[in-house]
C-alpha cells in the first residue's frame, strides 16, 4: 500500500511534543511490514534541515488567495529514517526557527497543505491513503473532495489522526478564499460554531477518524472543547488505537545518551549510575528516591500543580525526596518553579527548556516519572518510563488510563483520579512507601519493562483501517 503522512512535526526533523515522536516512528514499522511509506512536512529552519542532504524533485507556484508563494519539494536523499521524508520548502512561511506560534500560521498550514495536493498532482504521486495528523492537516480530506482541482485524485483516501483535540485550527471566514476552489454547497463542511474549524472539517470529511487512545476517544464525545457533539455523530468511522513508541531510540540497552546501560535482567546497577550522572549534575541526593517531570509546563499537562505539589511533598518529607523537572510552558508556571530552587536546594532542582538527551538520561536516571494530565490523549513518557524502569505516577485519564494500571490492582505503576495538589502528594506519599520495599519495587519496575508498547503490534491496527476504508470505497 502507498502511504503519505502529512504533519507539522516529524522527529527528527522537527519536534515539539509526542506528534514528532509518533510521526518519526509509526512511518518507519509501516514501511518494515513492507508498504511504500512517505512523510511530508514543512521546511523549517531546523538543525536537521542544516545538517542533512536534501535534493529538489518538484517546483512551482502555490496560491493562496492573492497571495502567491514559490515552493520547492525536498526530499532526504540518505533514506537513513527508513521512509521517505520530503519537506514542503516555503521560504516567506517557514524558513523560521519554531514550527508554531505566529500570526499567519492558518496562511503557513494551508499553504502547506496546497503545495501537498498540487504536487501530488501535478507528479502523479498518488498514494492510496493520507494519513493526516492534527487540525495543520485537516483540510486535505475537505480539498480533496470538493476543490474541482483536485477531481482527478479525489480517490485518495483519507485518515484523521487526532493527537490532541484542544486545538482546533479555527480561523475566520474572511479566508475561505484560501481553499482552492469548491462547489459552494459544501461550505457547511468547513463551518463550526460560527467560525470554519480546521479540526471539525477533517473529522467530517475524512474517510476514518483516529484517536492515540481508546479512553481518549470515550473523552472527547462527552468533552472536546466544543466538538464533542461532532465526535458522536462520527463515533461509527472513528477508532482509539493506542500509540506505541520506536524501541530501537528508547532501548536502555543500547541508548548513547546515558552513562551506563541496563536491561530487564540486570538493571539495578546500571539505573544507580544514571541517577548517580543526573544528581551529581542537578545536585540532588542520590541515596534518595527521584521524582522527575518531563514536558510541557501546562495546565493540560497537570504543570499548574507541579509548584504546591512540590513544595508539599519536599516539606512533608522532611527532605527525603528529591524532585526534578524539565520542561516550558506558560511563564507563571516556570517562575514558580523557579522560585523553589532557594528554598529546597539539594533536594529539588528544575531545568527550564527542552534538551532530548537529558530527557533519556532522566527517564534512566529516575525512579519515578510525574504525569499529573488533566487531558492527555495518549501520553508517550510513561511509556519510555515503563521501559527504562522508571515507575510512571499517573493521573487515570486518556492513554494514560489505558496503560498505566495501579500497583495496589497488581499494576506497574501508580495512579490517582483527581488532577488536584491532594492526588499528586497523595501518590507520592505512597511512592516513597514503595520505594523503602525493594523486593516490591523492583518488582514493579520488572513488569513495566516487560510491557510492549513497540509499534509492530500497533502498526498492524492503523493499517486494517486504511484496508477498511478503501475496500469500502471499492464495494
Ligand atoms: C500529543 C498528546 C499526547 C500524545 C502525543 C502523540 O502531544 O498531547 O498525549 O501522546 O500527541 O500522539
Amino acid at each position: 500500500m502507498k502511504i503519505f503522512h502529512l504533519s507539522a512535526e516529524c522527529y527528527p526533523m522537527a519536534k515539539v511534543g509526542g506528534l514528532a515522536d509518533v510521526v518519526g516512528a509509526l512511518p518507519k514499522y509501516q514501511q518494515n511490514a513492507g508498504h511504500q511509506v512517505r512523510v511530508v512536512v514543512p521546511a523549517y529552519d531546523t538543525k536537521f534541515k542544516h545538517e542533512n542532504d536534501f535534493e529538489t524533485v518538484h517546483s512551482d507556484n502555490v496560491v493562496l488567495g492573492n497571495f502567491i508563494f514559490t515552493y520547492n519539494v525536498l526530499k532526504e536523499t540518505t533514506n537513513k529514517l527508513g521512509y521517505e521524508l520530503y519537506l514542503i520548502e516555503i521560504k516567506e512561511l517557514f524558513d523560521r526557527p519554531n514550527v508554531y506560534g505566529y500570526e499567519d500560521d492558518i496562511e503557513r498550514f494551508l499553504s502547506f497543505q496546497i503545495a501537498t495536493l498540487d504536487w501530488i498532482l501535478a507528479k502523479n504521486v498518488i498514494p492510496d491513503v493520507i494519513n493526516c495528523h492534527d487540525h495543520h492537516t485537516g483540510l486535505i480530506p475537505f480539498m480533496l473532495q470538493f476543490s474541482y482541482k483536485y477531481e482527478a485524485v479525489s480517490k485518495i483516501r483519507t485518515v484523521i489522526t487526532i493527537h490532541n483535540g484542544l486545538y482546533q485550527g479555527w480561523f475566520g471566514h474572511d479566508k475561505m478564499h484560501y481553499i482552492p476552489e469548491f462547489d459552494v454547497r459544501h461550505a457547511g463542511f468547513l463551518e463550526w460554531d460560527n467560525s470554519l474549524n480546521s479540526l471539525a472539517v477533517a473529522v467530517k470529511c475524512a474517510d476514518a477518524v483516529t484517536t492515540v487512545s481508546p479512553s481518549y476517544l470515550d473523552e472527547i464525545n462527552v468533552s472536546a472543547n466544543g466538538l464533542e457533539s461532532l465526535f458522536n455523530q462520527m463515533r461509527s468511522k472513528s477508532k482509539g488505537i493506542l500509540n506505541g513508541i520506536d524501541i530501537e531510540v528508547w532501548n536502555p540497552f543500547t541508548d548513547k545518551m546515558l552513562e551506563s546501560h541496563y536491561s530487564i535482567d540486570n538493571f539495578e546497577f546500571g539505573k544507580q549510575k544514571n541517577k548517580e550522572r543526573l544528581c551529581e549534575r542537578f545536585e540532588l541526593d542520590s541515596s534518595k528516591p527521584l521524582f522527575s517531570f518531563i514536558g510541557r509546563l501546562f495546565d493540560e499537562k497537570g504543570g499548574d500543580l507541579l509548584p504546591q505539589a512540590s513544595a508539599i511533598a519536599l516539606s512533608e518529607n522532611f527532605e527525603n525526596i528529591n524532585i526534578l523537572i524539565l520542561g516550558s510552558g506558560n511563564p507563571d508556571i516556570e517562575t514558580q518553579l523557579l522560585q523553589l530552587q532557594n528554598d529546597y536546594k539539594g533536594n529539588y532542582n528544575v531545568f527550564i527548556g527542552y534538551n532530548e538527551e537529558l530527557a533519556h538520561l532522566i527517564y534512566a536516571g529516575s525512579d519515578f516519572i510525574l504525569m499529573p494530565s488533566r487531558v492527555e490523549p495518549c501520553g508517550l513518557n510513561q511509556m519510555y518510563a515503563l521501559r527504562y524502569g522508571t515507575v510512571p505516577i499517573v493521573r487515570r485519564t486518556g492513554g494514560l488510563r489505558d496503560t498505566v494500571i495501579d500497583f495496589g490492582d497488581d499494576g506497574n505503576g501508580i495512579c490517582h483520579n483527581q488532577a488536584s495538589v491532594e492526588d499528586v502528594c497523595y501518590s507520592i506519599n505512597r511512592a516513597v512507601n514503595l520505594y523503602d520495599d525493594k523486593t516490591g519495587f523492583n518488582k514493579i519496575i520488572k513488569k513495566g519493562m516487560a510491557t510492549d508498547h513497540s509499534w509492530e503490534r500497533v502498526c498492524q491496527e492503523y493499517i486494517e483501517t486504511y484496508n477498511q476504508i478503501i475496500q469500502k470505497n471499492e464495494s
